[in-house]
């Protein structure tokens, strides 16, 4: 069987936040250590009229229509999230109902932070390969400025809001016209891990069953950094799974969260600077989203193509991560 990504999808809010535009907000923060600390430069701010599921529908819109599929045919979809409009129904439930998806479709929400979108991409897959449907939307969506303790100069000026999407298909043979051969495409394999035990480092500081409030973000930021690092500049086991080798890998899509981060475990890794795909400079680190928001711009600007081997690695709350690598 073949998971075939056939198109992807992105929505930003309307405005767009420099960090000058931080510090005139009343942040006391500089561009410079912003920069020189994560290589963050702006991120987007959600308007009132905006939220996870305008940017997750606008998304899912978007990839629907470059991948030529129409939302009738639609079996799964799947949004990555912690930072959803309602605690239920899911924004899944919301996009499903503003797409016209078949009341027939599985749709539900992830909760894995940073992760969250691998955790997505390996619930779709298993929903498709038992048949419940031919094709599936994975997003990420999320609104961290709703979260974060703008107070909080350490940790506000990290995140931003965006969403990001595939279209997933699934195919019993070779994916003809994507590639024009018989190799396996698409989502070759997915990973995922989890370290409970961590949750301490990165997590809300509320939630509805507990203080009845959303909470903020509260983070050990050194402690994080060091274990992102170290997660992220493993050599995944998912290249073994599918055959390949780091050697093969054209292009490297980590989660978002600082240039820092990306760029050390690249270098642990030994992978060229010029197959990393780096988006956290205008985007900052939009958790479940960034992921798909960087193979969106990667996808767009031309640098992956049909048949490129695609390595994504993400890391976050929870401590979570996940790998998946795919054949363009
Ligand atoms: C958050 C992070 C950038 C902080 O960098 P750091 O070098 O650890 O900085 P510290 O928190 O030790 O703070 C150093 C100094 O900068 C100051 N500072 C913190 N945030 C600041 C800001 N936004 N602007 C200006 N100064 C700031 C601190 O007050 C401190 O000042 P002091 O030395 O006078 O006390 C870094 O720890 C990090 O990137 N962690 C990972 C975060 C992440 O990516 N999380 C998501 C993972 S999914």
């Amino acid at each position: 069987m073949n998971f075939p990504i056939l198109s992807t999808g992105a929505a930003l809010p309307r405005t767009c936040v420099s960090n000058d535009d931080l510090v005139a907000r009343g942040v006391e923060t500089n561009d410079a250590w912003i920069v020189s600390r994560t290589g963050i430069r702006q991120r987007y701010i959600c308007e009132k009229d905006e939220s996870t599921f305008t940017l997750a529908r606008d998304a899912a819109v978007q990839a629907l229509e470059r991948a030529g599929i129409a939302a009738a045919d639609v079996g799964v979809i799947v949004v990555a999230t912690c930072t959803p409009d309602l605690s239920f129904p899911s924004v899944a439930a919301l996009v499903q109902g503003a797409i016209g998806a078949p009341t027939t479709c599985a749709a539900l929400d992830v909760n894995g932070a940073c992760s969250g979108f691998i955790m997505a991409l390996a619930t779709a897959k298993g929903l498709l390969a038992q048949g419940m449907g031919k094709h599936a939307l994975v997003i990420g969506a999320e609104t961290f400025s709703r979260v974060v303790d703008w107070n909080d100069r350490g940790t506000c000026v990290l995140f931003g809001d965006g969403a990001g999407a595939v279209v997933m298909g699934c195919t019993d043979d070779g994916v003809k016209g994507l590639t024009g051969d018989a190799a396996p495409q698409g989502l070759l394999a997915v990973e995922l891990g989890m370290d409970g035990t961590q949750a301490g480092c990165l997590k809300s500081s509320g939630g509805v069953s507990s203080t009845q409030t959303a909470g903020v973000v509260v983070m050990q930021g050194r402690e994080v950094f060091k274990q992102a690092v170290r997660q992220m500049g493993q050599v995944p086991p998912v290249l073994a799974q599918a055959g390949l080798a780091l050697g093969d890998v054209d292009w490297l899509v980590p989660h978002q969260a600082n240039v820092r981060i990306l760029e050390a475990a690249r270098d642990a890794l030994g992978v060229a600077a010029d197959k990393l795909v780096v988006t956290v400079d205008k985007h900052a680190n939009t958790s479940a989203a960034s992921i798909p928001l960087a193979l969106d711009a990667a996808v767009t600007d031309g640098r992956i193509a049909r048949g490129d081997i695609v390595l994504m690695q993400a890391f976050g709350a929870g401590l979570s991560w996940g790998s998946a690598v795919v054949r363009w």
